[in-house]
């Protein structure tokens, strides 16, 4: 049996810059990746199957329907393998939450039927194939700290490393629908992000038009903005929202202050 770890994404900035014919937005983001996610591991099979378990089983629903179907039936069909992978999914990751999940569950599967099927592909190619699956699954497949523009699925190296820094992630318990939150966008574009640019200078810009769908996001923010932060910002389309710390005392701090909100939070740190 093999295992693969599915990092929780974070947007560390997200600028939009223009809605495009397609339907989708240009965009420019500073991802990153947390310590804290899901996790898949597989066994060899004739067919392909998935199990879902953990915390977000029920919201991530069964069977091969989601991400993780498609990607493995993505791969099987671009390398030209027969054979199956029986694949069980703990789901960690809270869904629709502005972490990724789908997309690193997706990414994970991709690198684990890799080397489940023996296949060797590098990074760059699973990359490639993942634009299909989705804008974010190829960054959630190199999973390191990058630098995403189009759609935020052609990637630079972000040269500036995070590894390691104190992260509380929070989330309020309440879904929230990329499209929705992206098409309530202002369409002003207020700028990309300046090579060397300090974080603390940079933006969320779906931050308020998912102030408008889940107003709560904002009770977030201000309540990450009385610790002791160095920086506090919306993840993707909301809702969860993150603050980084200087140190661990500062970070569990924050937790306890964090706590008895009935939000949903995880400290932890950057990759
Ligand atoms: O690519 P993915 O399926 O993850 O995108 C989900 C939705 O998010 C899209 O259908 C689109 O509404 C929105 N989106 C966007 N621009 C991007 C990425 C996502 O408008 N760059």
């Amino acid at each position: 049996m093999l295992t693969e770890f599915a990092p929780a994404k974070l947007n560390l900035a997200l600028h939009l810059r223009r809605r495009r014919d397609d339907g989708y937005h240009d965009l420019e983001t500073i991802f990153a990746f947390a310590d804290f996610g899901d996790t898949l591991t597989a066994s060899p099979a004739d067919g392909l199957s998935l199990q879902v378990t953990g915390g977000y089983a029920a919201a991530a629903g069964q069977g091969m329907d989601n991400l993780v179907g498609r990607a493995a039936r993505a791969l099987a069909d671009a390398a030209g393998v027969a054979a199956g992978a029986a694949l069980v999914l703990d789901k960690q990751i809270p869904v629709a939450a502005g972490m990724g999940g789908g997309s690193a569950d997706a990414a994970a599967t991709l690198r684990l039927l890799n080397r489940l099927w023996g296949l060797d592909w590098p990074l760059a190619r699973l990359a490639a194939l993942a634009a299909r699956l989705g804008a974010d699954v190829p960054a959630c497949v190199e999973s390191c700290t990058c630098f995403g523009t189009g759609r935020g699925d052609e990637l630079m190296p972000w040269p500036v490393s995070v590894a390691g820094t104190p992260v509380l992630l929070v989330n309020p318990r309440v879904a929230v629908p990329t499209g929705p939150v992206f098409a309530g966008w202002d369409r002003i574009d207020r700028g990309g992000i300046a090579a060397g640019a300090k974080l603390a200078t940079l933006r969320n810009d779906m931050t308020d038009a998912a102030i408008t769908i889940a107003p709560v996001i904002g009770d977030v923010l201000a309540a990450l903005a009385r610790t002791d932060a160095i920086m506090v910002r919306m993840s993707g389309s909301g809702a969860t929202c993150f603050a980084l710390y200087d140190d661990e005392a500062a970070l569990a701090a924050a937790s306890a202050a964090i706590a008895d909100h009935g939000w949903w939070v995880q400290p932890t740190h950057l990759r």
